[in-house]
């Protein structure tokens, strides 16, 4: 870390909606961006693979923190949604971020910070959104619980944002009686996460 306590921050998912909210909590680092086509992006990763993964921090060498903003899941009533749904979800939102912490605090640098990505569905369900509400539930726990075990200082925090201002084409319809919020408001949150001292945190980013 330099003096003017810019770090190197690996960003994953870096062009999608989430991606880019976080990106503009992270001005003052260098930000090496990644993703699973790796379009218009420094590295390509697909957080559902170890290997993947793994080749990931082996390329980029030293990083002081890595910001996860992926997290695919399937919508569906419960009643309707198979098993191969729940597990499209469960090895995204929740094993690849686990796993991005799991085989990242190998390599990140002493004191580095992992900051996930989960939702509010966890706070406020509505339908279809069983599996999202699920994972953001497991993910929220995990890095509660899990921030006691990291070794060599490293913190561990997750973003849980309601629906961005950005998506809320594509989602208010699917969420009457929410409000979204910008981009730039959740990527405070990031930049909580990666320039703070926090730890075991869960941040909400709500409009009321
Ligand atoms: N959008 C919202 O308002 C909102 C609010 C709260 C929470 N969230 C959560 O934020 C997460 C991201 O949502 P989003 O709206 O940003 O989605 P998005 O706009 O569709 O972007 C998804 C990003 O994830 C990347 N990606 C997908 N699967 C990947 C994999 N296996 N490995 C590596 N990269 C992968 C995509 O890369 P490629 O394009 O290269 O495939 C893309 O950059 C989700 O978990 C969502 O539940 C979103």
């Amino acid at each position: 870390m330099s003096i003017d306590n810019q770090k190197t921050v690996i960003l994953i998912g870096a062009k999608g909606n989430m991606g880019q909210a976080a990106l503009s909590g992270l001005r003052k680092h260098k930000v090496i961006t990644a993703s699973r086509s790796g379009e218009g992006c420094d590295y390509k990763v697909d957080i559902t693979s170890e290997e993947s993964l793994r080749k990931l921090y082996e390329d980029v060498g030293h990083f002081d923190a890595v910001v996860n903003t992926v997290g695919y899941c399937e919508y569906a009533e419960f009643t309707e949604m198979t098993e191969e749904q729940w597990n499209n979800t469960i090895q995204s939102k929740m094993i690849g971020q686990i796993n991005i912490v799991r085989v990242g605090q190998e390599y990140i640098a002493d004191n580095g910070s992992f900051s996930l990505i989960t939702g509010i569905l966890n706070i406020k369900p509505i339908p279809y959104a069983i599996a999202d509400a699920t994972t953001s539930g497991a993910i929220d726990t995990f890095v509660k619980c899990v921030a006691f075990e990291m070794p060599r200082g490293i913190r561990i925090n997750s973003i849980n944002p309601t629906v961005l201002e950005e998506a809320w084409d594509v989602y208010g319809e699917m969420m009457p009686g929410f409000h979204p919020v910008p981009g730039f408001l959740v990527g405070k949150a990031f930049e909580r996460s990666v320039d703070g001292f926090i730890t075991g945190q869960v941040l909400v980013v709500d409009a009321y």
